[in-house]
């Protein structure tokens, strides 16, 4: 990351933190590292992006339907999913100060101060090396180039490395009193088994018939071991997921078709199409045929934000055959049963929620009429999803501007989030609510009495207008739905 990156993330870090957005997790005993907790408007933001997210997969497709599972899933699960035995990064260890690396982040991080100093080629090349290596498996050889590079340890700068060792993410506990290897459990470490092991459930509960999707979202534990980038990469975050089964055959159309949807859900929410690309995976997962990310230019460069899987019929399969239970679809239209492939669409609710925040703040110089400047800090957020749709402010504290502004506010509260302020002069009224994205604000003021028409103050464009107050609540429908 370069220093002016650096800059524009820390900031954005701090905007969160101060306008109630994003806490450090139990921050009074010094914080958990990547575990972080959502405040009031931060709440907010993320059960709006849940629930459009949500919306879009179920209420606006006929064929997809939604699931809750429960976090704790039989252990055997995870045997037959695979992440028993390869959900691990390979790890490295510093003797001296006893911080543990993942080997790609730790070369990354070199190769990184190399650009910087203008070594570019040398760094790609270092990169390229780690790859192949990485894909061989040959973690002599890592080792190695760890070495000859003299790459050091953050802390005691010394390049006194253990061997290098897979370290599996996911995190485990134990069910019931006695604790031996039979009870271990573990915390998910994605959402997509719970549908999975349900597929037969609700396709015969929902009577879906093929191709038929299953959407989830929920919290994903990953003992992640590199987990410096905010809520980027957390260790508890939450996942919004969704399993679409196919007729074997044709899941490349599909998966093709959901790139496309994919793409235009993040445009429908104001993310400008140069801040995203698609990243096809060029080494697939043993049970892909085919794996696009969808990468978002982070304030600290372009990173993956959903996945979009075409996992072919790998997951049911392997829960047929660890269960002993036939996963088998009768497809009437063809006369014929078969174990359904599938397209995944998976997205990180925190990352998306960063992704938002960061695309969406600004700091502005504004120049006065008067010739002086003023400046304001502002989130152009989506009203669909902005914290709160509606401020609500009575010029004055008397004359009876406050009732009618509560009259408002009671009108208007039961159909969407608004909020209510006395205090302090408009023009610092409206900063506080540009700080946290509030689409519009309404002045109630003495022509109001007599004409029952407010000010209403558009965020983004800080134009006012003057309509009629029975409008306000028709106006904020039309922007949110
Ligand atoms: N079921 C497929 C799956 O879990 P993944 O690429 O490992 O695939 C999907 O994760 C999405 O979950 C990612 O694109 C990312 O948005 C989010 N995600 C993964 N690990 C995360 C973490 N440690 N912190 C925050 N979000 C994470």
């Amino acid at each position: 990351m370069s220093t002016k990156q650096d800059n524009n993330f820390q900031t954005i870090i701090s905007h969160a933190k101060e306008y109630g957005f994003v806490f450090p997790s139990s921050e009074i005993y010094d914080g958990l590292s990547a575990v972080y907790d959502y405040g009031p408007y931060g709440s907010e933001l993320k059960k709006n992006i849940r629930n459009y997210w949500w919306k879009s997969m179920t209420q606006l497709h006929d064929n997809i339907v939604g699931l809750d599972a429960a976090i704790f899933m039989h252990p055997t699960t995870w045997k037959a999913s695979g992440h028993v035995d390869n959900f691990s990064d390979p790890m490295i260890d510093n003797k001296d100060s006893k911080k543990r690396y993942r080997v790609d982040h730790l070369i990354e991080g070199f190769a990184e101060k190399l650009e910087s100093k203008g070594k570019k080629e040398e760094a790609d090349a270092l990169v390229e090396e780690m790859n192949q290596l990485l894909a061989k498996e040959d973690f002599a050889a890592l080792k190695t180039l760890i070495e000859t590079n003299k790459i050091g340890c953050e802390v005691s700068g010394t390049c006194n490395w253990t061997d290098i060792r897979q370290f599996n993410l996911m995190f485990s506990t134990e069910i019931g009193s006695v604790a031996d290897a039979t009870n271990t459990l573990y915390l998910r470490p994605e959402t997509a088994q719970g549908i999975f092991v349900n597929f037969l459930n609700v396709q015969k509960s929902a009577r879906m018939k093929v191709p038929f999707g299953i959407a989830q979202t929920g919290k994903a534990f990953r003992n992640e071991i590199v987990a410096r980038q905010f809520i980027f990469r957390m260790r508890e975050f939450e996942q919004m997921e969704m399993q679409f089964f196919v007729r074997p055959g044709t899941e490349l159309d599909w998966f093709e078709k959901w790139k496309e949807e994919r793409l235009a859900w993040h445009r429908s929410l104001g993310i400008a199409p140069e801040k995203e690309r698609f990243l096809p995976h060029i080494k697939l997962a043993h049970y892909a045929n085919a794996a696009v990310d969808i990468e978002f230019e982070f304030p600290f460069g372009f990173k993956e934000l959903e996945g979009i899987h075409s996992r072919t019929d790998y997951d049911l399969r392997r829960h047929q055959e660890f269960s002993g239970k036939k996963m088998m679809y009768f497809d009437p239209e063809i006369n014929q049963s078969y174990i359904p492939y599938v397209i995944e669409t998976s997205i990180g609710l925190d990352r998306m929620f960063l992704a938002i925040l960061s695309s969406a703040y600004e700091e502005q110089e504004l120049k006065k009429e008067d010739g002086t400047s003023d400046s304001r800090t502002v989130l152009h957020i989506s009203p669909k999803i902005s914290p709160v749709k509606l401020a609500i402010f009575p010029l004055t504290k008397k004359d009876g501007l406050p009732e009618i502004g509560k009259e408002l506010m009671e009108d208007c509260k039961t159909a969407f989030r608004c909020y209510y302020e006395e205090k302090d002069a408009i023009g610092k009224r409206y900063r506080r609510q540009d700080a946290i994205g509030t689409p519009f604000c309404v002045t109630i003021d003495h022509q109001t009495k007599e004409d029952n028409t407010v000010t209403v103050r558009h965020r983004d464009s800080m134009t006012q207008e003057r309509i009629p107050m029975s409008e306000v609540k028709k106006m904020v429908l039309g922007a949110i739905l």
